[in-house]
């Protein structure tokens, strides 16, 4: 699973300082490992990847790559997206875990201050910052934050190797619920390094507690206590000749613990308990035998005693009697053995230490109370290892040896786990797979703990037989047992030049990680850890109820010697073996940078050594060698199948072969591929680089070509909502249009029905049925006949005819509207039209019908006159002066005698008419002499004038032709008042020449018209016919 992940985000990042994952690296030789981790080192850049395994070196300085910000940089993000990081881990785990559901384990291994500690602290400050949180579920992570300044208070000390070495073992679980929630923690620890308590080597300190409380504690506890505050007053805690240090604020310190303890539910009852305790492990180190004269210890009246005595609240008396004195049971009896000053010493110590150490169980047990989830629902939990690292200092004794082979068995795990796990693998995919050879360490391991045959046995054996067993002796059999062991040596087994560097109590350990010497001195005591029996009757009725408790599960009755310190160790290591082998794991390999805690000091010697001792180089060439990466078919697929137009978008088979196919088309050759049953193997990164830059480049295209068809897509997409809502609107809209369509029709059918029926019964009386179609009928008539009114009164064809309803009102309303043309035209018309037409009335009356030229005339109008009276001779206007010329006119006169036709001007006055020459009045006729006018009924225009006549010398009738005839008749009538004096005459009319002298003007028609003298005398006119019109 960790391989599937690797590849991609190592890519994207390796041209970043240095190569972020050794397995990119080009070479798998150790100077190009080490080259890389320098090269890193020196940018700050302190953790690089193995595959999913994170090496960290310690850079010995505050880096600002731990914040808030960072984590939530980190916070579900694909492990190889970013620069490797602690946090990266962290959240991978995380995540996997809740993927898959299962239970997974961070081992942080490396030596002593190589920064197993603060890494995983760092982790769990990850889990408390970046997990969902409740208010509840934030005060479990409080407390198990906290618990980690208690723990390390009681547990750390500082060393030649680091200034706050964790000096015993610690596997943290943390618990999650389903959704990811930090619920609950429980501890195991493992080993604690009691004989600092009691004696420190040059250069290092007792545990932090003890300066803690010392330095930092309040004036009134301390006078409790019975303390002072110098540290410089405790043989405990001066022995390394450092009780102060600069890198350590004990009086800060002091103040976090005090604050943890509250936080991990620890009450003010129990803290002075534990602090009583502390103190009196002080007071009992300062405690000093006497010597009687046979050399026996002895304890008179101590103070310090008293104190011990006061704070674990056991009797001064036994408790003096316990410190110098051993009490021997023999059958029934029980005899007190005083003790030399060394024995009592020792008593002293064994006290000490077994207080101690019983005390930190205890705190382990209340830390584990406080964080306990109750909630029984299942958890899964990542458990975080960071037990003591390697170590090796310049007297090494039974601690280093347990510490040292604890590492053992780490690395071994890690062997079993990375480097067997890996190549099995490529058995169980069917890889053809040349294995990679590495040290397994199974050999020390076995050395140490084999059964009746390792050291532990052996030194199990010394402790348990009678007689003066003693740590030589110890080491003679292990020289007799171990004689040929490749990993063993001792002065006397070595060879010359060895044996130089070999004390005779030594013996020497090839480690995994190196060569290492125990001096065998104090390993029998340490193993047994007896306390002597009537010390310990007397603690476990200590009135410290912490000691109390701690001394209580201790049956103060079993025979059985209890398991030796080495077995147990053995046996709790097994254990955790078998924790960590049932949970999925992760490894940090921390990396000390230098000896002398420096920063930026890279000492390669140093960390090619631990790179080689922890087996990195055979990590690496394993990853790689074969294959550099694996990936199941169908996530390799998934990544790469749009570099073969085959694989995309979609591969419908069996992913391997869309592999087999994807690679082919890359042009992958055959070595540098497998394929395996679930996965393909790629050998070497290049192959890889290559398909992942042919992806860049391609994802660039792709994103562009997506990008295009989203764009489309959501065009498209636009469009057609666009158009459905348009086709939705339409819809609506024709089904209105169509719903009143449909009334519209439904209503004609109504309304024609209803006009049908009208139509029908139209000549029936107004009914129901045809009322409605008559008043339509009646309307649609009057609008025609609105539209086509005749316009003018002569119009008189012009009139809508009327359907039967309305003949009658047709009748009136024509008769209406004629009235209204006719008064309209009448107010129209001027006074000299008026008197025009009254004048053609009159015309009309006297000659309609009678006289054939009539129907022409009447379109002519008349005038005022002929002949305006600058035509008229000045001199008959003179002569008739006091008569007003009413109207003059052109005629032809014709002679009486031969009927000649003589033009003459004709003149109406008021009284007379007058027939002017020139200037001569040739004729006078009084109107009163005037007594009839003649013209004929034909077309001519001949007129006589019918005039009274007595005198023959006087002239007789008139016979005149004037063009005017009608206008000038009409005229002569108004003006003479002679409207019945015309006559219209057929045929001929006489005529008196002279008084007595009668002729004729006979009339006829002809072609031509004409005018002549006949041969009968008679004047002949021949009128044309008129024409008919
Ligand atoms: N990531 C780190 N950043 C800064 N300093 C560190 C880091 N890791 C370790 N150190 C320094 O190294 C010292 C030893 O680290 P520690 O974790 O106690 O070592 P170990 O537990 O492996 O013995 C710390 O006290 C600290 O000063
Ligand atoms: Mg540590």
């Amino acid at each position: 699973m960790q391989g599937q992940l690797d590849m991609e985000g190592a890519l994207t990042a390796r041209d970043r300082v240095g190569i972020q994952d050794f397995v990119l690296l080009d070479e798998t030789t150790e100077a190009a490992f080490l080259s890389n981790l320098k090269k890193r080192f020196s940018k700050d850049l302190i953790y690089t990847y193995i595959g999913t395994l994170l090496v960290s070196v310690n850079p010995y300085k505050e880096l600002d790559i731990y914040n808030k910000k960072q984590m939530e940089v980190y916070m579900g993000v694909n492990f190889f997206e970013l620069p490797p990081h602690i946090y990266a881990l962290a959240d991978n785990a995380y995540q996997t875990m809740l993927t898959e559901y299962n239970n997974h384990f961070i081992l942080i291994s490396g030596e002593s201050g190589a920064g197993k500690t603060e890494a995983s602290k760092k982790i769990l400050q990850y889990y408390a910052v970046t997990c969902p949180s409740t208010t509840l579920l934030n005060t479990v992570r409080d407390k198990m934050l906290m618990s980690n300044p208690v723990l390390e208070a009681f547990g750390n000390a500082k060393t030649l190797k680091n200034d706050n070495s964790s000096r015993f073992g610690k596997y943290m679980d943390i618990q999650f619920d389903s959704q990811g929630d930090a619920v609950g923690g429980h501890i195991l620890n493992y080993l604690l390094e009691k004989s600092r308590v009691v004696h420190q080597n040059h250069g290092e300190r007792n545990f932090h507690i003890f300066y803690q409380l010392v330095e930092g504690g309040e004036d009134d506890l301390l006078h409790e206590l019975g303390l002072e505050k110098d540290a410089q007053h405790y043989n405990y805690l001066t022995q390394g000749e450092c009780a102060i240090v600069s890198s350590i604020n004990d009086r800060n310190d002091w103040k976090t613990v005090k604050n943890a303890l509250q936080i991990i539910n620890i009450d003010e009852i129990n803290t002075n308990h534990l602090f009583g305790i502390v103190a009196s492990v002080l007071h009992l180190g300062n405690v000093q035998f006497d010597s009687d004269s046979k050399g026996h210890a002895l304890l008179n009246n101590n103070t310090e005693l008293r104190w011990v005595s006061n704070l674990l609240g056991v009797d001064a008396q036994s408790l003096q009697e316990g410190l110098t004195y051993r009490k021997i049971e023999a059958r029934t009896d029980q005899v007190l053995s005083p003790f030399t000053i060394d024995h009592a010493i020792y008593a002293r110590d064994a006290l000490a230490k077994a207080i101690y150490g019983q005390t930190f169980t205890w705190l382990v047990n209340r830390i584990n109370e406080s964080m306990e989830n109750k909630d029984p629902s299942r958890k899964t939990v990542i458990g975080l290892l960071d037990i003591y690292g390697f170590e090796v200092f310049y007297v090494n004794s039974f601690e280093q040896f347990c510490i040292n082979y604890c590492n053992e068995k780490l690395q071994q795990l890690f062997i079993q786990l990375t480097l067997k796990a890996e190549q099995e693998e490529y058995e169980a995919e069917d890889i053809e797979w040349e294995p990679v050879q590495f040290f397994n360490n199974k050999i020390i391991c076995d050395l140490v703990e084999e059964r009746h045959r390792g050291i532990i046995s052996i030194l199990d054996e010394e402790c348990l037989r009678p007689g003066d067993a003693t740590d030589l002796t110890f080491l003679e059999r292990l020289e007799d047992k171990m004689g040929n062991h490749p990993h063993f040596v001792t002065h006397k087994l070595a060879d010359k030049m060895t044996r130089k560097t070999l004390e005779r109590g030594d013996f020497r350990l090839l480690h995994y990680a190196g060569e290492v010497t125990y001096c065998v001195v104090g390993f029998l005591d340490k193993n047994n850890d007896l306390l002597y029996r009537n010390i310990k009757d007397l603690i476990c009725q200590s009135k410290n109820a912490i000691v109390r408790e701690c001394f209580a599960t201790v049956d103060p009755d079993s025979r059985r010697r209890p398991e030796t310190v080495a077995t147990q160790f053995k046996s709790s290591l097994l254990k955790l073996t078998e924790i960590l082998m049932a949970k999925e794991a992760w490894y940090i390999r921390c990396l000390k940078s230098n000896e002398s805690k420096q920063p930026g000091q890279f000492d390669e010697a140093l960390i090619r050594h631990q790179v080689k001792y922890l087996g990195l180089m055979e990590h690496l060439r394993v990853r790689r060698a074969g294959f550099a990466y694996r990936r199941k078919y169908d996530v390799f697929l998934k990544r790469y199948k749009p570099l073969c137009p085959a694989t995309w978008p979609h591969w419908r088979g069996v992913p391997a072969d869309g592999v087999e196919v994807l690679v082919q088309h890359l042009g992958y050759l055959p070595y540098e591929y497998k394929m395996g049953r679930t996965k393909i193997f790629i050998r070497h990164p290049r192959t890889l680089y290559a398909t992942e830059d042919a992806y860049e480049k391609c994802k660039h295209e792709l994103a562009t070509r997506l990008q295009a068809k989203y764009k489309g897509y959501r065009a498209k997409g636009e469009f057609r909502k666009q158009k459905e809502a348009a086709t939705k609107i339409e819809t609506c809209w024709r089904g209105v249009q169509a719903r009143k369509e449909r009334e519209k029709r439904a209503w004609a059918v109504k309304v024609i029905k209803k006009f049908i029926k009208g139509y029908m019964t139209r000549g029936q009386a107004k009914c129901t049925d045809n009322s409605e179609y008559l008043a339509f009928v009646r309307q649609n008539y009057l609008n025609r006949l609105k539209n086509t009114l005749p316009k003018t009164v002569l119009d008189k064809t012009t009139w809508q005819s009327p359907p039967a309803v309305l003949t009658e009102t047709s009748e009136l309303l024509r008769k209406l509207h004629y009235r209204l043309m006719v008064r309209k035209y009448v107010r129209g018309i001027t006074p000299q039209r008026k008197a025009q037409f009254q004048l053609k009335l009159l015309t009309s009356s006297i000659f309609k019908g009678k006289k054939e030229s009539y129907p022409q005339s009447v379109a002519q109008p008349f005038v005022d006159t002929r002949i305006s009276e600058q035509d008229i001779n000045i001199r008959v206007l003179q002569m008739i002066r006091n008569e007003h010329i009413k109207y003059s006119i052109p005629v032809i006169k014709y002679d009486r005698k031969g009927f000649k036709p003589r033009p003459r001007q004709l003149i109406l006055t008021q009284t007379a008419a007058y027939v002017i020459e020139e200037a001569k009045i040739k004729q006078r006729v009084l109107y009163t002499s005037l007594k009839g006018i003649s013209v004929s009924n034909l077309t001519d225009s001949i007129i006589v004038f019918h005039i009274t006549c007595e005198d023959p010398k006087q002239k007789g009738d008139l016979v005149m032709q004037c063009d005017h005839l009608f206008e000038f008749l009409t005229k002569l009538c108004v003006i003479a008042n002679k409207q019945n004096a015309v006559k219209v005459v057929q045929g001929s009319i006489k005529i008196e020449i002279q008084a007595g002298k009668e002729s004729a003007v006979d009339f006829t028609t002809g072609q031509e018209p004409m005018v002549y003298k006949a041969k009968n005398g008679h004047l002949m006119v021949v009128a044309t016919r008129a024409r008919t019109r």
